[in-house]
Order: C-alpha cells, then sequence, then structure tokens
C-alpha cells in the first residue's frame, strides 16, 4: 500500500471531506482538559468535547469536525518500540445528537474509499459483540456490509476491545467499531483478528457510538440523545498509507531524527538498541515542546502535569546520553 499523503495533507483532507457533510470545524483545545478534573491530559479528540456530548449546546453546530493534540502517558515505558507515542495528534467528527451509527459508518467509508482510495477488501472492521448491559451490535456490522465490507471482514469483538472511553473516569461512552487496513499478510493463527499483535492488521480509525455515561460509582446511565465521537490518529494512519513500518519513519519524524543522527553521530536503523533511544529521544523532545508550548503555560515541576514533563525531559537526557551525545543538547535539538 503505497499513498505517499502527508500529515499534512492527511489533515486537510479530512477537514474538508466533513465540512462538505455539513460539519463545522473548530479549533483544537489546550493539552490540559478543561473539563476534567480525572486526568492530568487531553487523550483524545473527544476529550474537550465532554459537556456537549453530555447536553450543552456548542455554539458551531451539532456535527463538528476538528484536529486534537493529544497525550497518553500511560504506556510511557512501551515507547522506544516502533509503534508508541506519548504524543499525537487525533483526527475527528462529531455528532451531537444528531446523525447517529448508520452515517457515522457510511462517512468513514467514504473517506476510506473515496478519499484515501483504498479498497473494500484491504479493510476489515471490528463491532461490539454485546455483554449483559448492551447488546451486540448487528446494526453496525449490517451497515458494513451493505457497503461492500464482507461478513468474514466483520469481527464481534468484546467489551475489552469494542468499547470506548470515558477519556477519563467518568463521562460518556459507549460501543464502538474500529477500522483496521488488512496489509494482506498471512494470518498468524486461527486466532488471528484485527487487534492481533502480528501485524496483520493496523487499526486507524474509530467510531464510537456514544450512548452511555459512566458515573462515579461504575454505573452506566443511557444517554437520552445519542452522540457519534471518532478518532484517527495522524502518525499512525499516514505511516500505514506510506507503507511505512514505524511512525518514525514518516516526515514527522524525519527533521528530528537527523538531528539527533548529527549529534550522535550513529545512524537510525543501525541497531536496534540505539533506535530504541533514538525514538524515546524523539518522542519524549516532540511531547515537551508541545507542552511547553500549550497556551495553559507549564514548566517542569514535581506535580501535576509538571511531574510528567519533567519525567520526559529526564528520559530524553537520559537516552541522549546513551547515544554518546554530552553537554546540554535538548534544546538544540528541540528547535
Ligand atoms: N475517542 C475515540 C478514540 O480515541 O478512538
Amino acid at each position: 500500500m503505497k499513498n505517499q499523503l502527508t500529515a499534512n495533507e492527511l489533515r486537510q483532507k479530512y477537514i474538508d471531506f466533513f465540512v462538505s457533510k455539513g460539519h463545522t470545524q473548530i479549533s483544537g483545545a489546550s493539552l490540559v482538559p478543561e473539563n476534567d478534573p480525572t486526568v492530568l491530559f487531553t487523550t483524545a479528540g473527544m476529550h474537550p468535547l465532554v459537556p456537549y456530548i453530555l447536553g450543552a449546546e456548542h455554539p458551531s453546530g451539532k456535527r463538528l469536525t476538528d484536529y486534537q493534540k493529544c497525550i497518553r502517558t500511560g504506556d510511557i515505558e512501551a515507547v522506544g518500540d516502533p509503534h508508541h507515542l506519548t504524543f499525537f495528534e487525533m483526527l475527528g467528527n462529531w455528532s451531537l445528537g444528531d446523525y447517529f451509527k448508520k452515517e457515522a459508518i457510511g462517512f468513514s467509508f467514504e473517506f476510506l474509499t473515496e478519499v484515501l482510495g483504498l479498497d473494500a477488501s484491504q479493510l476489515s472492521v471490528t463491532v461490539f459483540a454485546g455483554d449483559s448491559l448492551v447488546p451486540r451490535d448487528e446494526e453496525a456490522a449490517s451497515t458494513w456490509e451493505s457497503l461492500g465490507i464482507d461478513r468474514e471482514r466483520i469481527f464481534f469483538l468484546p467489551r475489552e476491545d469494542n468499547w470506548w472511553g470515558p477519556a477519563g473516569e467518568t463521562g460518556p461512552c459507549g460501543p464502538d467499531s474500529e477500522m483496521f487496513i488488512d496489509t494482506g499478510r498471512p494470518a498468524c493463527g486461527p486466532d488471528c483478528r484485527p487487534g492481533c499483535s502480528c501485524g496483520k492488521y493496523f487499526e486507524i480509525w474509530n467510531d464510537v457510538f456514544m450512548g452511555y455515561k459512566k458515573n462515579a460509582d461504575g454505573s452506566y446511565t443511557e444517554m437520552e440523545r445519542k452522540c457519534v465521537d471518532t478518532g484517527m490518529g495522524i502518525e499512525r494512519t499516514i505511516a500505514i498509507l506510506q507503507g511505512k513500518k514505524s511512525v518514525y519513519e514518516t516526515e514527522v519524524f524525519t527533521s528530528i531524527l537527523a538531528g539527533i543522527e548529527k549529534l550522535s553521530n550513529k545512524h537510525y536503523s543501525d541497531q536496534e538498541e540505539s533506535d530504541i533511544s533514538f525514538r524515546i529521544l524523539a518522542d519524549h523532545i516532540r511531547t515537551s515542546v508541545f507542552i511547553l508550548g500549550d497556551p495553559k503555560g507549564m514548566a517542569p515541576s514535581n506535580v501535576g502535569q509538571g511531574y510528567i514533563l519533567r519525567r520526559l525531559i529526564r528520559r530524553a537526557v537520559r537516552h541522549g546520553h546513551k547515544l554518546g551525545i554530552e553537554g546540554s543538547f535538548l534544546g538544540e535539538l528541540a528547535l
């Protein structure tokens, strides 16, 4: 699969597509959630929209689209492999009590096939298998099927795979339908399916059918006004479309990796051990720059967001030293 769409081009095509479908483009928000004291950072595109998903009227209407800076540090220790990032950008389209499942899936299918040029046979999707609280999502499955996704490419998966949210500890959530690119590689075994880590399937997009609110006591309340939340990670998606093995091989990371090569006199992709340090350093500097540049103005400290920033900077310095870089180098790489 070779579609040399850059991050900037994907971002623009996505926004243009959803604007052409009656959505209003809104600005992304700060990395610090306004309305959610349960987490330190904005973790998903829908995070700043939680009050509107819960019923407040949004000044820009009921159909919205944007790109949002996100930070997820829950699996910071996994950064260093070819895929994990602590900072990423997420594209999204929202229906605030307007369209629901059928239309959301229709928009996703049209964007993937007609704008990105993917063939239906390159896609696999997952839908919620149902449990004692929420029924199996036959409607999502039959919508995908009616659009041209074969039944054997539609996988019913349980709550741990096909339930999204809330973004913090409480708030809107619901069953979702995830879209995967099938690389065409052979299945690794009889249980291979989207979500398998063998590399056959790559997730690129998630449509969440927000019909529930999770309460502080762990219970769920069904929401009367149903919403749609979607999330497409830009870095991952362009890596897959460009046929790259890793997000770090895309143009998003070219200049920072070149800067690390220059300072360390080492080459990226020569040796797995130094590659890990290259990736950690590149990811952590990028995330730190976005935290420092955020309108909320954060600085390193021993609490809250500042603590995370301090931890990222310390790890970045440690991995710079592992690569043999001496002196104070972060400022030069951050430019
Ligand atoms: N909010 C949907 C997602 O992050 O996938």
